[in-house]
């Protein structure tokens, strides 16, 4: 049953980029800290990982191999202030409550909950839920409420906001040896940027302070960094939750774990977890060697870049098990670490374990016949991912 698990997400892996399971799972040989010709510094391990994402003053994503390299492009130098500055700093200590469980388990009641339940009730009507195209409809919807867009409300709309969501993710394709992007492809990303916060204005200037853009504005942001700011959630929060969605789906089926924990609920934290360290769905974090240091015994030069191959160091500790339980060394390296630590975390643990309820609700197992994973992505997923479940 693991193998069959393990050769889904194989297959999920490689149909996003043909050489990632081989990036991946090759990597292991990088250890603590290896120098790969044409890639740089890589390593596989979790306290290393976590070590360098901890040390800001060495370690930057604004050079060349970080993702703000990327966002600066496109969005303008103020990146380089509010990404890793003392703007940064003051930017996640004020938001530092913005997503709590609590906070995160209301906000998807209110907005994916209908949903949810629409959902199950065509599974309990013996249809088919396709919980791939399902997880991307749930996240278009948090990501339109937190950016407080006007959209009608329908699935397409929802679609074509993580549709639009992963275009502007899909332009750092390729950049695992270089983050310097082409002047067209800046200019593409620019036009997408517009298109997304075209309502953000009128947003930022009237949404209650609870709101992600009115803590922005309440923050003293000006409107064009808050649309940046705007832009960065939902590029981090849609692939990746939508990602984990499915995939945790697929695997508890895969394994036969969804049998144990229909049988004992309390092991949905586990469950979530468990999926988000095996899929671990943003696979690798990179970044810029800002300052000369020593790591593990080799000295890292200023300029140079580090790829921290977190799927990899999360899957060291073995496959999906239910009775892992914490483990002190990645911790929630899924998540990354440090001072850049995923700001959604709370909310991306909240979608997952509302879609798990939702199939967990019935008492029936869920069936997968067929699947099919999403070709050339930035983040691996399924594209179809349909779900039935059993009879009584
Ligand atoms: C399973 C789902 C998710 C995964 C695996 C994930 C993973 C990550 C990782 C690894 C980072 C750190 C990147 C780095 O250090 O370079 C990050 C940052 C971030 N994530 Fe997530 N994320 C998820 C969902 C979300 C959601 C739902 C949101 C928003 C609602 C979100 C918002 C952000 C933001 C704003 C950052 C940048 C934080 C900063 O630079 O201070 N993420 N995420």
């Amino acid at each position: 049953m693991l193998d069959v698990a393990r050769r889904h997400e194989f297959r999920v892996l490689a149909a996003a980029k043909p050489t990632l399971p081989v990036l991946l799972t090759a990597g292991r040989l990088a250890g603590k800290l290896r120098r790969v010709p044409r890639i740089g510094w890589v390593s596989a391990d979790p306290v290393v990982a976590r070590r360098i994402l901890n040390d800001p003053a060495h370690f930057t994503l604004l050079g060349e191999g970080g993702v703000g390299h990327l966002w600066a492009q496109v969005l303008g130098d103020w990146v380089n202030e509010i990404f890793d500055g003392p703007g940064h700093h003051l930017l996640r200590a004020r938001t530092r409550d913005l997503f709590t469980d609590d906070s995160a388990r209301r906000l998807t009641a209110r907005v994916i909950g209908s949903r949810l339940a629409r959902a199950g009730a065509e599974l309990d009507d013996g249809r088919a839920v396709d919980v791939a195209d399902l997880g991307r409809v749930l996240v278009g919807r948090i990501v339109a409420d937190l950016l407080q867009l006007d959209v009608p409300d329908h699935d397409e709309a929802y679609r074509e906001i993580f549709a639009t969501g992963e275009e502007l993710a899909a332009l750092a394709l390729g950049t695992t040896t270089s983050t310097h992007l082409a002047p067209e492809t800046i200019a593409r990303a620019r036009t997408i940027v517009a298109k997304l916060t075209v309502n953000v204005d009128r947003a930022w200037r009237t949404a209650s302070p609870e709101t992600v853009l009115g803590r922005c504005r309440d923050l003293g942001l000006e409107r064009r960094q808050a649309e940046g700011l705007a832009t960065l959630l939902m590029v981090a929060g849609t692939e990746t939750a939508a990602s984990a969605m499915a995939r945790t789906v697929a695997i508890l089926h895969d394994t036969g774990a969804q049998h144990r924990l229909r049988a004992d609920r309390d092991l949905l934290p586990d469950a979530v977890r468990e999926g988000l360290r095996v899929t671990s769905p943003a696979p690798v974090i990179g970044r810029a060697v800002s300052a000369d240091v020593t790591v593990e015994g080799r000295r890292l030069r200023a300029g140079e870049r580090v790829l921290m191959l977190t799927w990899t160091a999360n899957n060291a500790a073995g496959a999906f098990d239910l009775d892992r339980g914490y483990l002190p060394d990645q911790r929630q390296l899924w998540f990354g670490a440090g001072r850049h630590l995923c700001l959604g975390a709370p909310v991306a643990r909240a979608e997952i374990t509302g879609l798990l309820e939702m199939l967990l609700r019935s008492g029936r197992p869920w069936r997968i016949r067929d699947r099919t994973y999403r070709r050339n992505v930035l983040i691996p997923s399924y594209a179809c991912l349909p779900v039935r479940l059993a009879r009584h």
